[in-house]
């Protein structure tokens, strides 16, 4: 059973295209940035019981600051200024043919949410580099809610190298993503409960360019996140 603090569902996502629908759907009212890291943009209900926080746009390169460093200055940021519950790191993600994984499939985390990517071969410093940040146990929610639950994994490319591969079949990676593990390793030293919601906009192992298929995909998949995590935010158990 999964203790909680009381406060808001903080949502955590990176792209203006996959948050933009749910923002709307909602009718969320934008906040004032914080002044430390004015990119960041905070996306509050009425009732102050559900926060979107997404990452913004990098000032350099002038596209959404997408990855795992703007996951945790977001995360850390928002989780400071709104004391959360709950955080949830949503958005889209690579599924796997080979696993059962198709488009449009919404998985919630199961398991430990890993690094796939980053290698450290100096003894105990190889766990702090795979993370393995703890996720709620919501199998039960998954199954009332129609989603599929199964281990996320993170890295900081879209692409998929093979040693990154052989990380995520070892896992048994359901959803490879560029935030979760980030997001999940600033709510674990933080105290705080954890999952991940993310729809499958692109098979990894599939027979389409990664980058074709996700941007074919992005805007079904960010309207089916709009349906999904206001139903997740509503069960999550407080
Ligand atoms: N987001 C959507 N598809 C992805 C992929 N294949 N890898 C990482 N993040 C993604």
């Amino acid at each position: 059973m999964t203790t909680t603090q009381p406060g808001p569902v903080l949502v955590v996502m990176a792209m203006r295209a996959e948050s933009a629908p749910i923002i709307e759907q909602l009718g969320l009212s934008a906040v004032e940035s914080p002044a430390s890291w004015p990119s960041i943009e905070w996306f509050v209900s009425d009732d102050a019981d559900l926060v979107i926080a997404r990452n913004g746009v990098d000032p350099t390169h002038g596209v959404d600051a997408i990855g795992t460093g703007p996951a945790i200055i977001t995360t850390l940021l928002s989780i400071d200024r709104w004391t959360p519950a709950w955080v949830v790191s949503a958005g889209t993600a690579g599924g796997f043919r080979a696993r059962g994984g198709h488009i449009g499939q919404v998985i919630l985390a199961d398991g430990p949410v890993i690094h796939h990517d980053r290698r450290i071969a100096l003894p105990a410093f190889e766990a702090l580099g795979r993370g393995g940040h703890p996720t709620a146990d919501l199998r039960s929610l998954a199954t009332e809610l129609g989603f599929t639950s199964g281990p996320c994994s993170t890295g900081d490319s879209l692409d998929a190298p093979p040693l990154d591969v052989e990380a995520m079949a070892a896992h048994g990676t359901l959803a490879k993503d560029m935030e979760a593990a980030a997001v999940a390793g600033v709510a674990a030293r933080k105290g705080i409960a954890f999952t991940a919601c993310k729809v499958i906009t692109d098979i990894v192992d599939g027979d389409f360019a990664t980058a074709d298929e996700f941007r074919a995909n992005l805007a079904a998949a960010s309207a089916a996140l709009a349906d999904a995590v206001p139903r997740l935010v509503a069960a999550l158990p407080r």
